[in-house]
């Protein structure tokens, strides 16, 4: 049987536009929900990042409340009830019921969400695998409370209001209830719902947490009243534009003149860079940016890459600090020394990133075990794709023998320790959009490398120390077990007071084996 191929005509009429709602509905694994433990985990894990980037952008200290309790055999209701700022009442249908809407795409600044994704993305899980809306329930402490039942029109990428009120109740609080019923599987293992939540806990020592599981209800106490300082707003850096992204900001600018858009749309660039640019692409710095072809476009964009520019600033970046991460690691791990490392910040890309370490070591901790990784970026724990993330491939490939723990090869090192990085940037280098591991960019690794190891020294001569004084101990005991015996001698040798010969010789046996310790 012969097939008649299509001709262009046949083919053309059936091209479909596909909307965002049905790109994701269809490709669900890209967020996350490619099954029903990690579908559990990522619903929380969106609730609890945008309750935390709420909090902290409004300066209040996070108080959560998450509830994840079983209503069938593979069903869960989930639950998130924060203190932040709340939403106003008109724009939650397009905020939480619109893909790609969100306050943080389009800023340089250090936040765990970034794409406008994740809400959407849990409101659509939901209505897929129980067909159920979502509820939302939130105040800005107006003493008016907003009641939403809301889903996702999946071929408009639009929200469809199932119910809602808006109501003058007089009560005056502040933040956001959001409830849902979804399909998923609960587990307590390294990649499951409590593991998340203890290590949010370690990695955000200033939020009370109460988590009331399948299990039984849990309560993480803040640590610390600090809260990390507010990010500041950068604009772009010129290298980490690309062409098409220049063009269109070229278009989009309300400078005047050339000059004026490279000062004003970029970070690090003052009056002298901007003649520079424009000199070395041979181009007239009062023309308007609007009138560039596509031609001296290049010329410009190519110009401005090798122009010598400061690194971008730093303030867009809010790295945890030392103090933070060793008030987490003490309050969650039981172990006896802690470290805690930030580093500089570094750039890839025109992004600016930081890296910091921390290590817990001894105590309770198993002695002969591979160590556990927690891995954070933008202060959120990674709990899936470990093998790809540049924090696993980092810790690998320090050199842990020289710490004191024991390594075979370039494999995660053994002994009883825990180490935390924790990786922040203005924009994140993800492996795919469901954010769980860092791309192995060579800047990014060797940043990563130099935070462990200078927290791995500290954590050396900790080991080192204690030793040491091990060693000591062992030998004052060997030298006091003949106390008694030679005070006898001496006493019988010399008539001189036995207490007074013992007590003489303990002091002596302290003094020789004598070490302090620091941790
Ligand atoms: N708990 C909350 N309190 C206040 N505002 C929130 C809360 N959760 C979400 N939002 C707002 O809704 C927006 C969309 O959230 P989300 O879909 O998770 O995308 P993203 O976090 O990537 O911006 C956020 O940018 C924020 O402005
Ligand atoms: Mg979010």
């Amino acid at each position: 049987m012969v097939v008649e191929g299509k001709d262009a005509e046949q083919m053309a009429k059936e091209h479909k536009e596909i909307s965002i709602s049905e790109f994701f509905e269809k490709n669900r694994h890209l967020l996350g929900y490619d099954n029903p433990t990690r579908a559990l985990l990522t619903v929380v894990k969106e609730f609890v990042d945008n309750s935390l980037d709420a909090c902290e952008e409004a300066r209040i200290l996070p108080r959560i409340w998450l509830e994840v309790k079983p209503t069938t055999s593979d069903r869960f209701r989930v639950m998130v009830k924060d203190n932040g700022p709340g939403m106003l009442d008109k724009r939650i249908p397009k905020t939480l019921g619109k893909l790609l809407v969100g306050s943080k795409f389009y800023k340089h600044i250090q936040s765990r969400g970034q794409q406008g994704l994740g809400t959407k993305g849990a409101v659509l899980y939901a209505q897929l695998t129980t067909g159920k809306p979502t509820t939302i329930i939130s105040s800005t402490g107006n003493g008016k409370t907003s009641f939403y039942e809301l889903m996702i029109d999946v071929k408009k990428n639009e929200p469809k209001i199932i119910s809602h009120k808006y109501v003058e109740d007089g009560r005056k609080w502040h933040g956001l209830k959001l409830e849902m019923e979804i399909e998923g599987r609960y587990v307590d293992s390294r990649t499951g719902v409590p593991e998340f939540i203890k290590e949010v806990a370690i990695s955000n020592p200033f939020a009370d947490i109460i988590f009331d599981g399948p299990e039984g209800r849990m309560e993480f106490k803040r640590g610390t009243n600090e809260l990390p300082p507010l990010p500041k707003e950068i604009k772009p850096h010129p290298y980490g534009v690309e062409l098409g992204i220049f063009r269109r900001m070229l278009q989009d600018t309300s400078s005047r003149s050339i000059k004026t858009f490279f000062m004003n749309d970029f970070t690090r660039v003052g009056s002298t860079s901007a003649n520079g640019i424009c000199e070395v692409a041979g181009i007239d710095p009062k023309i308007s940016p609007k009138s560039v072809d596509r031609e001296t476009t290049e010329k410009l964009f190519k110009s401005m890459k090798k122009a010598k520019l400061l690194r971008p600033p730093t303030d867009c970046l809010s790295p945890l600090g030392e103090s933070i991460m060793l008030s987490g690691l003490k309050k969650e791990i039981e172990g006896e020394f802690f470290s805690a490392v930030t580093r500089p910040a570094a750039v890839y890309r025109g992004e600016p990133f930081q890296v910091e370490a921390g290590i817990a070591y001894g105590g309770k901790l198993p002695e002969d075990q591979a160590v556990e990784v927690i891995r954070l970026s933008n202060r959120v724990p990674l709990m899936y794709q470990k093998g790809d993330c540049a924090i696993t491939k980092a810790v690998e490939k320090t050199n842990w023998k020289s710490y004191e723990l024991k390594q075979s090869g370039s494999n995660l090192p053994r002994g009883p320790a825990i180490v935390m990085v924790h990786f922040a940037s203005t924009w994140v280098p993800y492996t795919s959009e469901s954010k769980q591991a860092i791309a192995s960019y060579p800047i990014i690794i060797k940043e990563i490398k130099l935070a462990l190891q200078e927290a791995g020294r500290r954590m050396k001569s900790y080991v080192i120390g204690k030793r040491k004084f091990e060693m000591r101990q062992k030998r004052r005991k060997k030298f006091e077990r003949y106390i008694p015996e030679v005070a006898e001698t001496l006493n019988k040798i010399t008539n001189e007071d036995k207490q007074l010969i013992k007590a003489k010789l303990q002091k002596k046996a302290k003094e020789v084996t004598g070490v302090k310790i620091s941790g």
